[in-house]
């Protein structure tokens, strides 16, 4: 049985090829090359539904350098068309996806920078890019007014083969997630005091405070970001941000001397709308605790008020945190 099968697929391909290449020109035999897609369909993209908003270090055992997924000044927008829809595991024809790479300039405003680009991805369907999902990759120019480049094969099939690895047909899972690992914490935030960014450093009262983060007027506050890219865009900070808080002061002799419990507290965003709360204390090395807001009900509550004028996403306003 199965070598007649053979017999008459060996049989079949000079057919095939004959009919293909008799087909040229043909109009009635031409393939079924699926959704082509023009600049129009691209128009008003940031509109969309944003499935992702992150920064370094999400997704970088992926990534490697691409997308300046190494760039701890760049951070990833991730959109999706409204016909954008997915069944038996694949997505509809006709469904685009827009990814937005960029950095921010010195007002927090997005900045293309010298790696950034605004990139898209539709679902062609019928014939086209058979090997690969049907898939078409492109890049748009930063205003999003032309198309730059396109095909099921862009950039040599980096597109391609990279986002073959892509759990939903080629897409990669949105929203992503970040958890900063187990063990280690405070040596990590004790290193970042000494390295990251410090965005701000006050002292005395705070109108929400109300005695949080020990005496107000005995300890200052410091806040470090891991990542320049830690801003607030369109109300989020992206997945991945860590910021740091220090409460210290330096004694007569220089050394720095920590309150009995929080000298640091620390935020890390896990997920669009999810911040993990770290509470240490940095004088034992000891981690006091860390979770999500039903485990630290106290930060997520007072934290909560930080919206409107006072910031935003859980965030206080700082400079240069985009809130
Ligand atoms: C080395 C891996 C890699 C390469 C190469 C790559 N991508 Fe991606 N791409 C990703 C990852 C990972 C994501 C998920 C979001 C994130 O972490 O930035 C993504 C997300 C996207 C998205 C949003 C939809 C989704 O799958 O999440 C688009 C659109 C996109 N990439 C377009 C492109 C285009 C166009 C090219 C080629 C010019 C390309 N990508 C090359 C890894 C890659
Ligand atoms: C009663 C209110 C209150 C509570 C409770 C509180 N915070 Fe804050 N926190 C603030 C205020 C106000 C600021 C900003 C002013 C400043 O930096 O001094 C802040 C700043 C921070 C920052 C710097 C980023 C930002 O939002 O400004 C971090 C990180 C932080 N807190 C973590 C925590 C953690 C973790 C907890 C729980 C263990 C916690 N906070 C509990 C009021 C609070």
């Amino acid at each position: 049985m199965r070598d007649w099968f053979r017999a008459v697929g060996l049989l079949l391909i000079p057919v095939l090829v004959f009919g293909f290449v008799a087909g040229c020109g043909d109009d009635d035999d031409e393939e079924d090359m699926g959704y082509e897609a023009t600049i129009d369909d691209f128009s008003g993209y940031d509109s969309w539904e944003r499935v992702d908003y992150v920064a370094y270090p999400v997704n970088m055992s992926t990534l490697g350098t691409a997308h300046a997924g190494a760039n701890e000044a760049y951070v990833r927008d991730v959109f999706m068309s409204s016909d954008a829809s997915m069944s038996g595991g694949e997505w509809a024809e006709g469904s685009i996806f827009v990814k937005e790479v960029h950095e921010f300039d010195s007002n927090q405003e997005p900045d293309w920078g010298s790696n950034g680009a605004l990139m898209g991805m539709v679902k062609r369907g019928g014939d086209y890019n058979p090997d690969h999902g049907g898939w078409e990759w492109f890049l748009l120019s930063g205003d999003g007014s032309s198309i730059e480049a396109r095909g099921g094969d862009l950039m040599d099939g980096a597109c391609n083969s990279c986002h073959a690895q892509a759990t939903d047909d080629y897409v990669f899972e949105h929203p992503a997630s970040y958890m900063l690992e187990s063990g280690g914490e405070v040596d990590f935030f004790a290193d970042g005091a000494m390295n990251w960014e410090r965005v701000d450093s006050t002292y005395g009262t705070d109108e929400f405070l109300s005695g949080a983060h020990g005496d107000d007027t005995e300890y200052s506050r410091e806040v470090f970001r891991r990542q320049a890219g830690g801003v607030a865009k369109d109300g989020l900070f992206p997945v991945g941000t860590v910021l740091l808080k220090r409460l210290s002061k330096l004694d007569g002799q220089g050394n720095r001397e920590y309150p009995e419990a929080g000298g640091f507290t620390a935020m890390v965003k896990n997920s669009m709308n999810e911040w993990e709360w770290f509470m240490m204390n940095p004088q034992n090395g000891e981690l006091v605790n860390r979770g999500g807001d039903d485990v630290m009900t106290n930060c997520a509550s007072c934290h909560s008020q930080a919206t409107g004028a006072n910031g935003m996403d859980m965030v206080f306003s700082h400079p240069g945190l985009g809130n």
